[in-house]
């Protein structure tokens, strides 16, 4: 059987009602993906027969009705203006770590040869955007979870950066001896306790949650900046976390501690210049 692309986007529209939160935008996003067209397309081709019993469009109309993001369906994420490879096993990348690059990018010249190691590299998005801007840094990137690893090393030998970005499956820094220059993270930095939205049940759980309280691992990562001598790091963290890091930094020496917003002016992060003996 054939509809009209329009019937179909109305057809799809009324199964999101409920489920996500602008249904009808929702609709025209995942007909755009499944035919892989724009958006102009789309406007274009309303008359246009679409079989509606083609098995995979079927099995995306059923998982997003269930609120799977459309991400984890097309296996496609868009981030700083470049397209990334994502399934399940890695955190779908936010808009707001780009913050975090840009901070970092701030910091480091074009020309300088560090190493930056990353503490949860999930798909590999930081590191990779930092590598493509930073032709002479070298990177360790570390994460707990085999199958965010995947996802990474997938996504960094497509943009052909193997040899520049090493992989290490580790707790935070266990696997790394090296001396560290630049440290950068996005860890997990929500409550365990925390009510979200039923969409992230679908993204790995320790990609999300930090602890008890939350910002337990970025407490750790704190301790060993100062345990190791790193002399920067840059971390995202929770909105309502700036206190909390303020206060546990009083026991540490700071050249400089800077704390950033995100696009909707929330705090969402620091940069700390550790002051070592
Ligand atoms: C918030 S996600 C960030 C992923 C990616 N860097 C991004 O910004 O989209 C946090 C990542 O930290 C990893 N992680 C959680 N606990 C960890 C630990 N103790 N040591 C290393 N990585 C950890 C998770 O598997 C996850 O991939």
């Amino acid at each position: 059987m054939s509809k009209r692309l329009k019937e179909l986007h109305d057809e799809i529209t009324e199964r999101l009602r409920g489920v996500v939160e602008s249904p009808r935008r929702e609709a025209e996003l995942l007909l755009i993906a499944y035919l892989e067209k724009d958006q102009l397309y789309f406007i274009t081709h309303q008359d246009d027969l679409i079989d509606d019993n083609d098995p995979r469009l079927l099995e995306w109309i059923v998982k997003r009705s269930a609120n799977v993001p459309l991400e984890y369906l097309t296996n496609c994420v868009s981030f700083y203006s470049r397209e990334f490879y994502i399934d399940e096993g890695a955190l779908i990348p936010r808009p707001e770590t780009e913050h975090l690059i840009d901070e970092v990018l701030r910091r480091v010249s074009i020309d300088e040869e560090i190493r930056i190691v990353e503490v949860g590299v999930g798909s590999g998005i930081i590191s990779i955007m930092l590598a493509l801007h930073l032709p002479k840094a070298r990177f360790i990137a570390v994460d707990i979870s085999p199958r965010a690893l995947a996802v990474a090393r997938r996504n960094i030998e497509t943009f052909g950066l193997s040899d520049r970005i090493e992989l290490r499956e580790g707790d935070l820094l266990s696997s790394i001896d090296e001396k560290i220059d630049f440290l950068v993270s996005n860890p997990p930095y929500i409550a365990h306790d925390a009510q979200l939205e039923s969409n992230l049940s679908f993204e790995p759980q320790n990609a999300l949650f930090g602890g008890e309280i939350g910002d337990e691992i970025i407490q750790r990562l704190l301790d060993e900046v100062y345990a190791r001598q790193i002399s920067l790091f840059a971390c995202e963290m929770g909105f309502d976390q700036k206190p909390k890091v303020q206060e546990y930094l009083k026991n540490f020496a700071l050249q400089s501690l800077d704390f950033y917003t995100d696009y909707a002016s929330f705090d969402r992060g620091f940069v700390l210049k550790a002051l070592h003996e």
